[in-house]
Parts: structure tokens; sequence; C-alpha cells
């Protein structure tokens, strides 16, 4: 049955690559897109054609105004909540815009659902809720201790949702991705970082030892479990926490490794830089909740996945080339 669905931060990373997956695989779907298009939110990020469907709807705006949520929830049956503020550095920085968008615009959120009753809201979290691992794997029962303020405001946001389901029973589902990489990521996050410095014939910084290791997921991975969240038996979902992730961990400096390898750039392009306040040191996943709960596991192995994202780089240097400049102008 065709569904409407509302996607808030389809402008960002995984929000719009969500958008393309939503858009193809479901064409008779109405989808709502709001963003309040922040330094990460990109309208590049989505294909000029889907502005023409009938079916797709750009809202430019943000997820903290009461009127507009509860207005765009009211059309529809599903509300897939990415928009954030996304950036551990950043958080260290400026804790109060995390507060703000990600813990009171995720309750305004709530706030909407319980007004308009949805068919289930799906509120994606960040296993960064966890901090580093205590055991691993980290299931989802591992303590919630937060390394950073973009971690804290994470699991107040989550944690409400939690609340608005045990108190007023709206029909939520709680998605913890583990570390996403693909298409479309914002050049800030190493991964891109790493690729966009290789391609630029760059030196590539890893942080401390670079031996800080986490579960890499490709993004088009993450979109296939959030579909299965969007489409299983409510009755099994609502009010679970579910990680998303792959098993396996890799250390940033194999990634950086890998990059340099496959750009065929030496590997003394590495060179070794300062702490970093707010890191976690190891993530790795269970993947067993989200096996029985899901039916879903991650199918692409972390070289491959790596390889088509250094490729798209590759592919669309007018797309990073412009955050670069952007970047480079606020450190002069
Ligand atoms: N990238 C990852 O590895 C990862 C891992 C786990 C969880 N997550 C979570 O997934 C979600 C998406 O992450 P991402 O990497 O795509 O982030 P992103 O920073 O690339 O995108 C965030 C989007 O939200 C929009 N936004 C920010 N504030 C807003 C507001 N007040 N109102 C409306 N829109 C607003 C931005 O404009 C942007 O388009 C976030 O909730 C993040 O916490 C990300």
């Amino acid at each position: 049955m065709s569904k409407k669905i509302l996607i808030t931060g389809g402008a960002g990373f995984i929000g719009s690559n969500f958008v393309h997956y939503i858009v193809n695989k479901y064409p008779d779907y109405t989808v709502y897109v709001v963003d309040s298009l922040t330094y990460a939110g990109n309208l590049d990020n989505i294909p000029r054609e889907f502005f023409d469907l009938p079916n797709f709807h750009f809202v430019e705006g943000t997820i903290t105004d009461e009127l507009l949520m509860k207005k765009l929830t009211a059309k529809a049956d599903v509300v897939v909540h990415f928009a954030a503020e996304s950036h551990v550095s950043y958080s260290i920085q400026n804790v109060s815009v995390f507060v703000e968008t990600n813990v009171k615009g995720t309750q305004v959120i709530c706030e909407a659902v319980k007004e308009n009753v949805v068919e289930r809201f799906i509120n994606i979290s960040s296993s960064e809720v966890y901090g580093s691992a205590l055991t691993v794997p980290m299931d989802e029962n591992h303590p919630l201790l937060p390394y950073s303020p973009y971690a804290a405001s994470k699991i107040g946001a989550e944690r409400m949702v939690y609340a608005y389901y045990k108190t007023f029973n709206i029909p939520a589902v709680i998605i913890r991705p583990f570390n996403n990489y693909g298409s479309y990521q914002h050049i800030e996050k190493v991964i891109p970082r790493f690729i966009t410095q290789a391609l630029s014939g760059e030196r590539l910084t890893v942080h401390d030892d670079g031996l800080q290791s986490r579960d890499w997921l490709y993004v088009e991975d993450s979109c296939a479990a959030i579909d299965k969240a969007v489409h299983g038996n409510i009755d099994n979902l609502k009010g679970e926490s579910i990680n998303i992730g792959t098993g396996k961990d890799t250390s940033i400096l194999k990634i950086a490794e890998m990059i340099l390898e496959y750009t065929g750039k030496p590997r003394d392009f590495i060179s070794i830089g300062d702490t970093r306040p707010g890191q976690v040191d190891q993530h790795l996943s269970s993947t067993e909740k989200a096996r029985d709960l899901l039916e879903w596991k991650a199918s692409t192995e972390f070289s491959q996945g790596l390889a088509r994202t250094i490729d798209w780089y590759q592919k669309n240097p007018l797309w990073w080339q412009k955050l670069r400049k952007i970047e480079l102008s606020h450190t002069l």
C-alpha cells in the first residue's frame, strides 16, 4: 500500500541517500522532506528531477518549529527523523546548538507525532550513545556513556522518544547506526576528508596513533535497514532500540592506508596529529537484534564500499570542491 513519508534532514548525508532510496524503490509513495539547510544540508544532494515529481515535496524549515512540524506530521503515515547536528568536534565548540536541534527538535517531533497519530516514527539515533566499547560486540544493553556533547544530545533525543513511547504510546522505533560512509558525506567526516585530501595530493592526518577503530556501515546498507524499520511489523518494533552495524571494525590508520593505496598515493602521505577530545577508542556492533527484528544484515564488505565511495568522490569533484572552498574561506 502506498505510504506518505516525512523525512527530516533529507538534504544531509544519510537523509539524502534515504530520499534517493525511497523515491527510486517506491515511486508511488509521497515524500515530504524538511531540512533547514545548515552548513551540512545541501540541495545538490537531491537529484534535480525529484523536485519536479508531483509526489515529492521539499520544505525548508527547522524541526524546532512546532507549528511546521505539526502541519507536516499531519500529512504523513511514517516519520523518519534524521535531522541533527552531527559532528562530534563541532559539538565541543557549540554545545547549545546540539541541545537545541537534537534534543529540543526531537521533542517537538514527538509532540507532533503524539497529536497526529502516525503509523510509525523512526528516530535515527547513533552508536555514539554508548561511548567507547566496554565489551565487544556492543549490544543494545551496553551502558550509555557519552564521550561528547553530540553523544549526550543523541541520548537526550532518543530517551525523550522512548519516554513518549512509554507515556503516550507513540509508535516509535529507535535505530542506532554505527559509523556510516558513502556518497554525499560532508568532507568534515574522516573518510571523505581522507579521500578528498588524497585526490588533492595532500597529506592525511591521523590523530593519536590511528588505532581507534569503528564499525563502518555503507550508507546504502543503512537505507535498507531503515526500509525494514519502515515496513516491518510495528507491534514487534515499537519501543525497541536497534543497532545497525556490520559486526566488524577497521582502524582509522588502516583506512588511511587503504585510501592511499586505492588512489595510487605513497604510504608516507600519512602524518600523525594531536589527540582529539570526544573520540571513542572502539566501536563494534552486535548484529543479532537487527537480524531478529528487522530481518536485516549488512551486505557490503568494507573494501567494496570504500572503493565505491572513492569512485563516487572521484566522479563528483565539483560537489566536494565547493565544500572545500567554504572550509578554506573559514580558516583564512
Ligand atoms: N553519519 C554517521 O556516521 C551517523 C552515524 C550514526 C547516526 N547518525 C545520525 O544520523 C542522522 C543523519 O546523520 P548525517 O551524517 O546524515 O548528518 P548530516 O550532518 O550530514 O545531515 C544533517 C541534516 O540535518 C539538517 N538539519 C540540521 N539541523 C536542522 C534543523 N534544526 N531542522 C531541520 N533540519 C536540520 C541539516 O541541514 C542536514 O541536512 C543524524 O541524526 C545523526 O546523528 C549518523
